[in-house]
């Protein structure tokens, strides 16, 4: 892709990566990414906002063929899908200052070696002129690491926000063209990486309503030149109550876990309650996440192996316990052979989570009738706690 012009003297660079389905060695990228950098060229000094992941430098340095100099290189955020070609940049541009926050100067020194002389660090709400044009720096710390900042450039109301409201989307288009699918995108990203710090990402958007914001362009995804709908949607996100919604990660071994399972679903949605089920072996768990940022309830299906649950949903409590969702409910359903402590091993995971702990279910092998009125009681349980809180 060639650089794009966006406005007179600002351009999108960068690069699509149409084929990464594996970010951080964690996240799933079911649609590939982008990683956007952008060009401004004011009348005396001339700004680079970030950079690209290191496979892809190739693209950026032959968009900035002819470019006759860089002044400044912002750096958002020190991770090396938007920092890791900084060193590329330098080489070619000796002069350029790179702009970060106090926190990004020390780890970018760690993380990419940068000479401690190359940085001009920047304060909140400090200003930076580059002649008509003027960039205004926000540090939003935890989007996605704590380092972060964004860049408001104030002649054109453009806000350059990096992580903040990216989406992993491998396209063509420069504008979000359907926003369903960049809701969605923009939803798993935000529940992967900053659901955790939804009280700071709160404040950061009181920070943004100081602005006038006619464009959001992110590090990830395409450029919303319409933007109220996507904060918008971060702030029910983060500030939202959660669903009259079920979450059901579960994993089952010979299908007596799945009979439960199938019942207690079946259960809840006469009681117009949502449910969602994952069953772990399979599942993205970008889509889990998803389901995490708006149910009121996860329930935890997993037959007991080796003394405890299933390592697919030990994994998942410790996702859950990490990514700290909005649940206030957790409950435990599953079943084994012979004992165990399943139970109290995944209790002993969620430490991180402010749940009430709704009585478990377990039953030994097949469920019979008692496991069915205890499976009853459950969906009763969760339906009474629903009832009395203030769900959308
Ligand atoms: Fe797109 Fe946190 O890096």
């Amino acid at each position: 892709m060639n650089k794009r012009l966006i406005r007179e003297k600002i351009y999108w660079l960068g690069a699509v990566d149409w084929d990464r389905r594996l970010f951080d060695s964690l996240i799933p990228l079911p649609d590939g990414t982008t990683y956007n950098a952008y060009l401004i060229e004011g009348s005396e000094k001339t700004a680079l906002l970030d950079t690209v992941d290191p496979p892809m430098e190739d693209k950026l340095m032959a968009q900035l063929e002819g470019i006759p100099k860089i002044d400044y290189l912002i750096s958002h955020h020190a991770e090396q899908d938007h920092s890791g070609t900084i060193g590329r940049v330098l080489e070619k541009f000796p002069g350029a200052s790179v702009v970060v926050t106090a926190k990004a100067k020390t780890m970018l020194m760690d993380l990419l070696q940068i000479p401690e002389d190359k940085f001009l660090t920047v304060d909140d709400g400090q200003a930076l002129s580059l002649g008509d044009k003027t960039l205004k720096f926000i540090h939003t710390p935890w989007v996605h690491w704590p380092e972060t900042m964004v860049t408001y450039l104030e002649e054109d109301r453009i806000l350059f926000s990096c992580d903040f409201f990216g989406s992993h989307i491998a396209t063509s288009d420069l504008y979000v063209i359907d926003r369903c699918r960049v809701y969605e995108a923009a939803k798993r990203y935000f529940a992967e990486i900053m659901m955790p710090f939804r009280s700071i990402i709160a404040k950061n958007l009181d920070k943004l309503k100081d602005y006038e914001i006619d464009m959001i362009a992110p590090s990830h995804g395409q450029i919303y030149d319409d933007p109220a709908w996507i904060m918008d949607a971060y702030g029910q996100w983060v500030n939202g109550p959660p669903q009259n919604l079920v979450v059901l990660p579960y994993v089952s071994m010979h299908g007596s876990t799945r009979q439960m399972v199938d019942y207690l679903t079946a259960a809840l949605a006469e009681k117009g309650i949502r449910v969602e089920l994952f069953d772990l072996p399979v599942t993205d768990i970008g889509k889990l996440a998803m389901s995490l940022v708006d149910a009121a309830t996860i329930v935890v299906g997993t037959p007991t192996v080796l003394a405890g649950p299933h390592p697919a949903a030990a994994y998942a409590a410790f996702l859950a316990n990490a990514l700290r969702p909005k649940a206030r409910f957790l409950s435990i359903v599953g079943s084994y052979g012979w004992g165990g402590k399943t139970v109290e091993t995944l209790a002993g995971m969620i430490g991180n989570l402010k749940v009430e702990v709704l009585d478990p279910v377990l039953c030994k092998g097949l469920p019979k009738q008692d496991t069915f009125e205890a499976l009853d009681n459950l969906a009763d349980a969760i339906a009474a706690k629903h009832r009395g809180q203030e769900l959308v």
